[in-house]
């Protein structure tokens, strides 16, 4: 059971700033990994479409028999809460984990959300700050725009549209003076640079793939399925468009080039599901 992968999945490449962690966390485990870059973005879908995109996908790494499913994806982790109740294998999403540093890294008590205009809406990291601590004051922002920025390589911390645009939505939040800032979608540690320059260094960032990561390798840990080889995992890749395209970006967010097979795996037309 411990040789298995742990599978991860997100609307696009953007999962793969948090394979790039789990890599750093667990660089024993076998990792496989789906990416529906037929139909992102979810972020500005209906909540309706995002839980049946997240069904299919789950159903698919289900179907590779992998141990542990990660929603790397902010919206999915936001909107298809469901996916903690119905699948056989355990499951973590973005949410909890993030939510969680968050809470412990604030000193004044204010912390920032963005994310897509669904996980915003859903208001689902606000919830679980304040289920834990409800003395906190949460200020939420979405940021539609930061990510088809990250995905047509606006990313420098120099570039003046980067600057413009972190400045525009961010103001509000550096006025109310938080000190901690939830990046709460995948692509958004891209451009962790310019957000940082724009708040200020006392602003702590939390990275949702990292927090993940960490939380990912407890889960194993405490169920006994930590993968205990002496080898180095290997990745595998599907994408639901083409393979091309894919590599072509993959290597921003994952911070290095793809070293593993890379697969087109048209999920629309072939992948039924979670069939209850
Ligand atoms: N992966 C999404 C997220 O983390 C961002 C891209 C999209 O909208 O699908 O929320």
């Amino acid at each position: 059971m411990s040789e298995k992968a742990i599978g991860v999945f997100d609307s696009g490449l953007g999962g793969l700033t948090a394979v790039k962690e789990l890599i750093k966390v667990l660089p024993q485990e076998n990792i496989i990994y789906f990416g529906d870059t037929a139909r992102v973005p979810y972020g500005t879908r209906s909540n309706d479409t995002i839980r049946h995109y997240a069904m299919e996908d789950a159903g698919f790494l289900l179907s590779k028999g992998v141990k542990l499913i990660i929603a790397a994806c902010g919206t999915v982790s936001s909107v298809a809460t469901e996916l903690y109740e119905c699948l056989p294998v355990p499951f973590t999403g973005v949410v909890l984990p993030t939510a969680t540093a968050a809470v412990k890294a604030t000193r004044n008590g204010k912390i920032g959300i963005i994310g897509t205009s669904a996980t915003v809406k859903s208001g689902s990291y606000k919830k679980e700050i304040l289920r834990q601590n409800d003395r906190i004051t949460v200020f939420q922002q979405d940021c539609p725009l930061f990510v088809p920025l990250v995905e047509n390589g606006f990313i420098s911390e120099d570039d003046e549209i980067v600057r413009l645009v972190v400045e525009r939505y961010l103001r509000d939040m550096k006025a109310e003076g938080i000190d901690t800032l939830i990046l709460g979608c995948t692509h958004f540690p891209i451009i962790a640079g310019a957000i940082s320059n724009y708040l200020g260094k006392n602003v702590r960032l939390i990275n949702s793939g990292s927090e993940t990561a960490l939380y990912a390798a407890n889960i194993l840990g405490s169920k006994g399925l930590l993968n205990t080889s002496n080898h180095i995992g290997s990745c595998s890749y599907y994408v639901s468009d083409t393979v091309e395209s894919f590599c072509k970006t993959a290597g921003i967010f994952l911070g290095q080039d793809i070293d593993g097979s890379v697969e087109q795996y048209q999920i629309s037309k072939r992948n039924k599901g979670i069939t209850e």
